[in-house]
C-alpha cells in the first residue's frame, strides 16, 4: 500500500510549477488518484500569505488547465492541501521554518517528497539545508528537474551533493519525455507483439530517425540558451532517452532496475563522435529570420544578447551508431531545432527495402516504416504496401498506413506527462526516471561531441526560420543514400 506523502515544491512560484506541476496535481485530484497526497507546500523567495498563493494558484489553474477541467468541488479539496512558505535557497533559518511546518502534521509512515523545480545550481545546497535544518522525515525522496548540469563534471558535482543526503533509490531525475504515453506504448508495441520482436534488429531495420522539432525560437530564454545550445538542451536528455528505449534489449522484467540496466547498456554502446568524424557525423545550425506558420520572425542573433551567441547552435542533426550485436550497421539519425517548419516529435523505424521487385511501379522507393508520433498528437502508424485498386493489367503498389493507436480511446484517459511522473514519484516508482549512471553516460557522449566541435572549430550554419534546418542536415542522409522522413 502506498504511504501518505507530503510534497514540497521548490520553485513553486516559477513557470514550470505554474504551467505544468500544479495543473498536473490538480488533474490527479480530479481523477481521484491523489489520495496518498496529504499536503502540497510550495516555496518561493518572496514573503506571501498562503491565501494569496492559493488565490494566484486558482487563477493560474483556470488559465493553464485543459478547457473544462477546472472544477470548483475539486478545487475545494485541492486548495485545502495547498500551502506556501518563503525559502531562499541558501538561508538556513528558512529550512527550520519548513521543518516546523512539516512537523505540525507529522505522522508515522509519511514520506516527504521534495520536488526541486528551481535552478539546478541550487540543488546541492537545498538538499544539504534540508538535512541540516531538520526538514527530512522518516522517509524522503527528491525529484530533480533537468538540466542536471551543463557537462559531465557539473552533473557529477550535483549528483554527488544530492547523494550526500538522498539515496539513489530515493532520487528521481525527470525527463518528461519518458512520461509520455507513446513512449510507454513503445515498450508495449516492441515487447508485446511477436510480430515486431524478430524485426527489431539490423537484419531488418535500415535506419532509425528521431526528430524533436520546435516552431518557436528561444522566446526570452536567449541568454540561457546562448550558453547551452541544442545539443545540451535537447539531445543529451530527451533524444538520448528516446534512443535508448528504442534500442534497448528486452529487459528481464518491467521493474525500474531491469529497464534502466538495459537503457544504460545502449548508452555505453554508443560510438563516441570525435574530432576524426565530427564533421561527417554532425551538423550545427542557427536560425536566421524567416517565416513560421505565416508569421515573419527574427533571427537568433537579433534575439539573444549574449556575446558568444554566434557559436551557439539552435539546431543539431547527427548520425549516431550503436556498437552492439543488434544494431551494428544501423544509423540512428537524430535532429532537433528551434524555429523549424512545424512543431512535432517523432520516431521513425525504417525497415530495409525489398531485395527484388515484382511490381510495375518502383517499390524500392517505398519502404515499411513504423512512425511513432510523440507530439503534438500521440500516434503510432505502420506504413505498409498493398495493391493500388483498379483494373490496370499490372499489379502496382501503393502505401497504406495502419493506425496502431486506439482511436476509440476515451479522451478522459489522456494525460500530461507530468501527471504520470508525479504519480510515479508519489508511489516511489523509478521506472520512468533517469538513473545517475544514465545521465552521466549521456553527458559523457555529448561532451565528446562538444570537445570535437571545439577542436575542429565546427561552424554553425545559418538556416531560414520555417525550414527544417540547414541543407547540410539533408546532406547528412543523402550521403548515405537516405532521406529524412517528413
Ligand atoms: N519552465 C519549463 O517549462 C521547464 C521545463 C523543463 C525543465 N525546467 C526546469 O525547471 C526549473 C525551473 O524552471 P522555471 O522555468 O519554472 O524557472 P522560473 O520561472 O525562473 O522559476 C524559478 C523558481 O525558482 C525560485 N528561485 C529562484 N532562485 C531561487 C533561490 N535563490 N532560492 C530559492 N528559490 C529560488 C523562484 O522563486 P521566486 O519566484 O520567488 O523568485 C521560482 O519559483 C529549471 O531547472 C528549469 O530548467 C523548466
Amino acid at each position: 500500500m502506498t504511504k501518505m506523502v507530503d510534497l514540497v515544491i521548490f520553485g513553486g512560484t516559477g513557470d514550470l510549477s505554474t504551467r505544468k506541476l500544479l495543473p498536473a496535481l490538480f488533474q490527479l485530484h480530479r481523477h481521484e488518484l491523489a489520495a496518498p497526497l496529504r499536503r502540497i507546500i510550495c516555496t518561493g523567495r518572496g514573503e506571501m500569505e498562503a491565501a494569496t498563493f492559493q488565490s494566484d494558484a486558482r487563477t493560474n489553474l483556470e488559465k493553464f488547465l485543459p478547457t473544462g477541467a477546472f472544477d470548483a468541488a475539486v478545487w475545494e479539496q485541492f486548495s485545502a492541501k495547498l500551502d506556501y512558505i518563503q525559502i531562499e535557497a541558501d538561508h538556513g533559518a528558512h529550512y527550520e521554518a519548513l521543518a516546523a511546518l512539516l512537523d505540525q502534521q507529522s505522522a508515522e509512515g509519511v514520506t516527504r517528497l521534495f520536488y526541486l523545480a528551481t535552478l539546478p545550481s541550487l540543488y546541492g545546497a537545498i538538499c544539504q539545508h534540508l538535512r541540516d535544518g531538520g526538514a527530512l522525515g522518516e522517509q524522503q525522496r527528491v525529484v530533480l528537474e533537468k538540466p542536471l548540469g551543463k557537462d559531465l563534471d557539473s552533473c557529477r558535482e550535483i549528483n554527488e551533493q544530492v547523494a550526500q543526503v538522498f539515496a539513489e533509490e530515493d532520487t528521481f531525475r525527470i525527463d518528461h519525455y519518458l512520461g509520455k504515453e507513446t513512449v510507454q506504448n513503445l515498450l508495449a508495441v516492441r515487447f508485446g507483439n511477436p510480430l515486431f520482436h524478430p524485426l527489431w534488429q539490423n537484419t531488418y531495420v535500415d535506419n532509425v530517425q528521431i526528430t524533436v522539432a520546435e516552431d518557436i525560437g528561444v522566446e526570452g530564454r536567449g541568454s540561457y540558451y546562448a550558453k547551452t545550445g541544442a545539443l545540451r538542451d535537447m539531445v543529451q536528455n530527451h533524444l538520448l532517452q528516446v534512443l535508448s528505449i528504442v534500442a534497448m534489449e528486452p529487459p528481464a522484467s518491467l521493474e525500474a532496475t531491469d529497464i534502466r540496466d538495459e537503457k544504460m547498456k545502449v548508452l555505453r554502446c554508443l560510438e563516441p563522435i570525435t574530432e576524426t568524424n565530427v564533421k561527417h557525423r554532425t551538423v550545427r545550425g542557427r536560425y536566421d529570420a524567416g517565416a513560421v506558420n505565416g508569421q515573419a520572425v527574427s533571427g537568433f542573433l537579433e534575439e539573444a544578447e549574449y556575446k558568444d551567441s554566434a557559436h551557439t547552435e539552435t539546431f543539431v542533426a547527427l548520425k549516431a551508431t550503436i556498437n552492439s550485436w543488434r544494431w551494428a550497421g544501423v544509423p540512428f539519425y537524430l535532429r532537433t531545432g528551434k524555429r523549424l517548419k512545424k512543431r512535432y516529435s517523432e520516431i521513425v523505424i525504417e525497415f530495409k527495402k525489398q531485395a527484388f521487385s515484382l511490381f510495375a511501379n518502383d517499390p524500392l522507393e517505398l519502404t515499411n516504416k513504423l512512425v511513432i508520433r510523440l507530439q503534438p498528437e500521440e500516434t503510432i502508424m505502420l506504413h505498409t504496401l498493398n495493391k493500388r485498386p483498379g483494373l490496370t493489367k499490372k499489379l502496382r503498389l501503393q502505401p497504406v498506413e495502419l493506425h496502431l493507436t486506439n482511436e476509440s480511446r476515451d479522451t478522459s484517459e489522456n494525460y500530461d506527462a507530468y501527471e504520470r511522473l508525479l504519480l510515479d514519484a508519489i508511489h516511489g516508482d523509478q521506472t520512468l526516471f533517469m538513473r545517475r549512471d544514465e545521465v552521466e553516460a549521456a553527458w559523457r557522449w555529448t561532451d565528446s561531441i562538444i570537445d570535437a566541435w571545439d577542436q575542429v572549430d565546427m561552424k554553425v550554419e545559418a538556416y531560414n526560420s520555417g525550414t527544417m534546418g540547414p541543407s547540410s542536415a539533408t546532406a547528412l542522409l543523402v550521403r548515405d543514400d537516405r532521406s529524412w522522413y517528413e
